[in-house]
């Protein structure tokens, strides 16, 4: 655990009739990797193979699929299978079964009996059920992103039916964060960003944003006090809630989707305001093919570093030192047009 991320040879299962092969061209790098990776949620199965925001080419389907033919774009976020008969299932809430989700990476795997792997490879293999389509003419680097930072920020948008001329709280800019500001600012909704770093707080207007405040100065959120309608809190790290609890307005919300633990909750101020403190995690596969197809029609797209396969340790330390803007992807493609343009690779 906290061993730095190594090239490994690792087995795929074999392409099943509702399976698809997918030839992987760029992968997201989410800070849930990194709390994985890290030993933050425990010891990981060994070996670890990350990444949740997959997008890449169909190279080989099973003879039952109908949703691809082969050479056609497909992505994958966190989930990979589910009962699919549970009421969760049932009502597109996949992600949270109520006989246990499979996620991409880290998980039991049923279908092979051993862990599941992640999208930092070559390939993977999955059910056509989870595999979510992307429309032709989709910038595919920074389609990757949205397969988990978008829908994890896009599902409590439309859960909480945020109108225009709202005024929605964005904690922490990074990932998911600048996701969560370029959806409600899609939705003409009033956003205001709290970040704990100086160097972000440029970057508001150009999200979209009309203001960000840096909230490490308990000071500065007082004119904000009582006058949001929600908050989506993305800290990955434990922190004080209650400051943040006090900018928002009767009955208002925060959801923390950040796995941060939220602290210091002050149940008669709570109490006085009827506010609510909620959760969420990521979405469906309904909804997630929902925010592909939505962020394509609005011309919404994250900021992407491209990286290299042998940066990702380095990005790793990125992420942990709040130093991305705003996700970093992991760069296949490239790699794989040089290969096969070599004369010795065919
Ligand atoms: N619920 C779900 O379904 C779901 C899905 C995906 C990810 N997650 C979780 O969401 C969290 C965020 O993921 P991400 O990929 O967006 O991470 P990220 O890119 O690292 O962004 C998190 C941001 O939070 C702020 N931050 C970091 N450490 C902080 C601290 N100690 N105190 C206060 N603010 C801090 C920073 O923004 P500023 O510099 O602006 O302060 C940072 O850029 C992680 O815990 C991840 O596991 C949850």
């Amino acid at each position: 655990m906290g061993a730095p991320i190594v090239p490994m040879q690792i087995q795929r299962r074999a392409v099943g009739p509702h399976d698809i092969l997918i030839d992987v061209l760029y992968a997201g790098i989410c800070h849930s990797d990194v709390h994985t990776v890290r030993g933050d949620w425990g010891v990981p199965a060994y070996p670890c193979v990350p990444g949740h925001e997959i997008v890449g080419r169909v190279v080989s389907v099973g003879e039952k699929v109908t949703k691809f033919t082969v050479g056609e774009i497909a992505g994958v976020g966190c989930m990979v299978d589910s009962c699919g008969t549970c009421e969760n299932c049932l009502n597109d809430r996949e992600q949270i079964c109520l006989r246990g989700t499979t996620f991409t990476y880290n998980s039991p795997d049923k279908v092979s009996g051993g862990t599941t792997l992640g999208g930092y490879s070559e390939g993977v293999v999955v059910s056509e059920r989870f595999a979510i389509r992307i429309p032709p003419g989709m910038d595919l680097a920074s389609t990757a992103p949205i397969l988990c930072a978008g829908i994890t920020t896009f599902s409590p948008l439309r859960h909480w039916q945020v109108k225009p001329g709202q005024s929605i709280g964005v904690v922490g800019l990074g990932g998911l964060g600048h996701m969560a500001v370029k959806l409600a600012v899609a939705q003409r909704a009033e956003v205001t960003i709290f970040t704990t770093s100086p160097g972000k707080v440029a970057d508001a207007k150009r999200l979209g944003a009309k203001r960000a405040v840096l909230w490490t100065d308990r000071e500065a959120l007082k004119p904000l006090a009582n006058s949001l309608d929600m908050i989506i809190s993305t800290v990955p790290y434990p922190f004080e809630v209650q400051p943040l609890l006090d900018t928002l307005a009767l009955e208002g919300t925060l959801v923390n989707v950040g796995l941060g633990e939220p602290r210091g909750l002050n149940t008669f101020a709570m109490a006085f305001g009827r506010k609510r403190l909620a959760g969420s995690m990521i979405g469906g596969i309904a909804e997630t093919q929902a925010v592909i197809d939505h962020c394509f029609a609005h011309g919404i797209a994250p900021d992407v570093e491209m990286i290299t396969p042998d940066q990702i340790n380095t990005a790793f330390d990125r992420v942990v030192d709040k130093d991305v803007r705003y996700r970093f992807v992991i760069d296949f493609a490239s790699r794989k047009h040089a290969v096969a343009s070599t004369p010795d690779a065919r």
